[in-house]
């Protein structure tokens, strides 16, 4: 098949990318959209400070905007994210427990309410481990006043809402076999064995020369897929050039399709021209939406 899209489906799989509605406007941006990718995901719409700056006050227009593309292309969505201690409204910090619990559990329930049975999968939770050896719970208004339950309680929270959803935990750094990692893995053990509703795990899998792709990656995709979920590529980017970011990208796609349960994958931005790396160049078509050398690598991979 001649795109990342055709070409995934061919194997049973979606190729996705980020999309910003306010780039939706520009043709080579759109254009380059719509050929390539069977998959979006709102890469800030759908945050916590974009559809609820203030508290039980909902603003839906620019994701909307982007589900409303992605339904005419018959492109899947993915939701990201309903819960995360980033980009999140200052009034949520604010609240006692009682009400930050209510305010969690009202913003999962409204939102994917206002979507219901148009979202592939939810990013439920994101980041909510830290980085290091420790293993251990990131400090966030949820963590510290809800404790270790509030990520099972987001998680029954969003199945009753949204019961055709996937429920997705994503993270980074947790791509290869680590202390972070081996945290996440014993929480989705511990959610299987006792019934809480999950059915994925995400790799955001942002890579650079600091944090190439794991050696282990594979190995890693295929213990979590072992457990009973998913595995989803959610935000794939590795910065560099030429042939040793294109080999990077071969590396990472293969990985997944080596997995069945590697369901798809999704790199974070259409073009290099507006990649959250500022001054990186980590995605599959450059500045000028010419498709690079990664570009070719990933297709002749899938
Ligand atoms: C990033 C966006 O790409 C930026 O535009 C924004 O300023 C900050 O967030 N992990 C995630 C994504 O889960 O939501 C982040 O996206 C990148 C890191």
């Amino acid at each position: 098949a001649g795109t990342l899209g055709d070409a995934a489906a061919e194997k049973g799989r979606y190729f996705g990318t980020a999309v910003a509605a306010h780039h939706l406007g520009e043709a080579d941006y759109t254009g380059t959209l719509d050929t390539e990718f069977s998959s979006v995901t709102p890469e800030n719409e759908m945050k916590w400070d974009a559809l609820e700056p203030s508290r039980n006050t909902f603003t839906y227009g620019n994701a909307d905007r982007i589900v409303a593309h992605a339904e005419a292309r018959g492109m899947q969505v993915r939701g990201h994210t309903l819960v995360w201690h980033s980009q999140l409204p200052s009034w949520v910090g604010s609240l006692p427990a009682a009400d930050l619990r209510s305010a969690m559990n009202n913003h999962i329930t409204q939102v994917m309410t206002h979507w219901k049975g148009k979202i592939a999968a939810w990013d439920v939770v994101n980041e909510a481990f830290q980085d290091g050896g420790s293993g251990a719970r990131r400090s966030s208004p949820f963590q510290d006043k809800l404790g270790d339950g509030f990520i099972e309680e987001a998680f029954r929270t969003a199945r009753a809402a949204d019961p055709a959803a996937k429920l997705c935990y994503n993270d980074y750094n947790t791509d290869g076999v680590n202390a972070k990692s081996n945290a996440v893995y014993a929480m989705v053990k511990d959610f299987k064995q006792r019934g809480v509703p999950i059915d994925c795990v995400g790799l955001q899998s942002h890579f650079n020369a600091q944090s190439p792709v794991p050696s282990d990656y594979q190995a890693n995709i295929q213990r979590f897929a072992d457990l009973g979920v998913d595995v989803q590529i959610t935000e794939l980017d590795i910065e560099g050039s030429g042939s040793a970011q294109a080999t990077s990208y071969s590396n990472v796609t293969k990985a997944c399709l080596a997995v069945t349960r590697c369901t798809g994958i999704t790199v974070w931005g259409v073009t290099d021209k507006y990649s959250w790396r500022s001054s990186g160049t980590p995605l599959l078509f450059d500045g000028s939406y010419q498709k690079k050398p990664a570009y070719a690598a990933v297709l002749t991979a899938l």
